[in-house]
């Protein structure tokens, strides 16, 4: 009953015999490779792009690297208070970029607010030397809440963006999960709504080890190659990584996938919500529910094996938790989850 992380989970059978095809022989080093070029061009069909790619193995590198790129070292990043980027990756976008200042706004659901991001943007005065200058926005998709902006939704954050002289990053380390809810065409939800620069990640959906950067400019990518060499990322045996992405994007696999992992946790919520003193806490749109359960709950059902993450402290006697489905999860953890919280 693993509900940790997606990126708990084993890698899928298929990347497993991806990996075994891609270990048939020498191949050139560093992303020189024929399964590299192969990823290039099958990307650039999937997002109906030109686009420039250049494959990580962490969601952390493909984020910061991104970010260095975008935004000087004197510049401000703009996301929202919960982005992974702000609180989960140990200052490495700072780190990468040597010393842009991470500015968080508030927004419902994970998301952020156009006139919120308006607001913050206001304590930055253009052209002084004392501030930090805004460089960059950067949203998650799917949101750490959970829930996906909509291709509109992005479209307005991207004209702000433009208006106010930024770059738009989108961290995509769920982008399957909001594909596949949304129900749109990768393209529709990223650079025809106005992302610059992409995060795609894999790892949380089947692969051992796999995100990639994508520029929807394939010409301006400026000097991220060497950064990625800096960094350690340009891996001389690079051609497990891109064999591990081009096995999520065949077949309409990353999709299918994260479509599991989505259905697994509507049903979950749904489940959920009949349990005493259960509270589904944001919409359920991608694969993550957050629940305020009471206490003894949440210890029963963690007695019965469960595995998840606490989300605050406990008040009045319940607790918010993290659940997180995968395309591994199984109407049986969800029963017995159930089954354990009735007891
Ligand atoms: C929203 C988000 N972005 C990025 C990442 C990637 O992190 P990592 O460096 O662990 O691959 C994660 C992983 O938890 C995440 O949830």
């Amino acid at each position: 009953m693993n509900f940790l992380s997606d990126n708990a989970e084993a890698a899928a059978p298929e990347m497993l015999e991806a990996l075994r095809l891609a270990n048939e022989g020498a191949a050139i080093p560093y992303g020189e490779d024929s399964l590299t070029v192969r990823l290039q061009a099958e990307m650039a069909r999937v997002f109906e792009h030109e686009i420039a790619l250049f494959p990580v193995v962490s969601g952390t590198a493909a984020n910061a690297l991104a970010l260095a790129e975008l935004v000087p070292a004197h510049g401000a990043i703009l996301c929202h208070r919960g982005a992974h980027i702000a609180i989960d990756e140990c200052g490495a976008p700072e780190f990468f970029t040597h010393g842009a200042k991470v500015v968080t706004v508030d927004g419902p659901d994970g998301k952020l607010l156009p006139n919120a991001v308006e607001g913050a943007l206001e304590q930055f005065s253009k052209g002084s030397v004392h501030h930090a200058q805004p460089a960059a926005l950067s949203i998650t998709q799917a949101s750490e809440s959970g829930t996906c902006y909509r291709p509109e939704e992005i479209g307005a954050l991207s004209s702000l963006a433009a208006r106010h002289g930024l770059k738009l990053h989108m961290d995509g380390a769920r982008f399957a999960n909001a594909i596949a809810w949304l129900g749109c065409t990768p393209a529709e939800a990223s650079w025809r709504a106005g992302v610059d620069v992409l995060s795609f990640g894999a790892t949380k959906n089947g692969a051992l080890a796999a995100e990639a950067v994508v520029f929807f400019n394939p010409h301006a990518f400026g000097d991220f190659a060497y950064r990625r060499k800096m960094s350690g990322h340009l891996l001389s045996k690079m051609r497990f990584v891109s064999a591990q992405l081009l096995c999520a994007l065949a077949e309409n696999r990353w999709l299918l996938w994260a479509e599991r992992a989505n259905a697994a946790a509507g049903r979950l919520a749904s489940r959920l919500k009949s349990i005493a003193g259960a509270e589904i806490v944001h919409p359920v749109e991608a694969n993550i529910v957050f629940a305020r359960l009471p206490e003894t709950t949440i210890a029963r059902m963690r007695a019965k094996g469960a595995k998840f993450y606490d989300w605050s402290p406990p008040a009045a006697g319940r607790m918010l938790v993290r659940l997180v489905t995968s395309l591994a999860t199984t109407d049986a953890d969800i029963e017995g989850l159930i089954e354990a919280a009735r007891d």
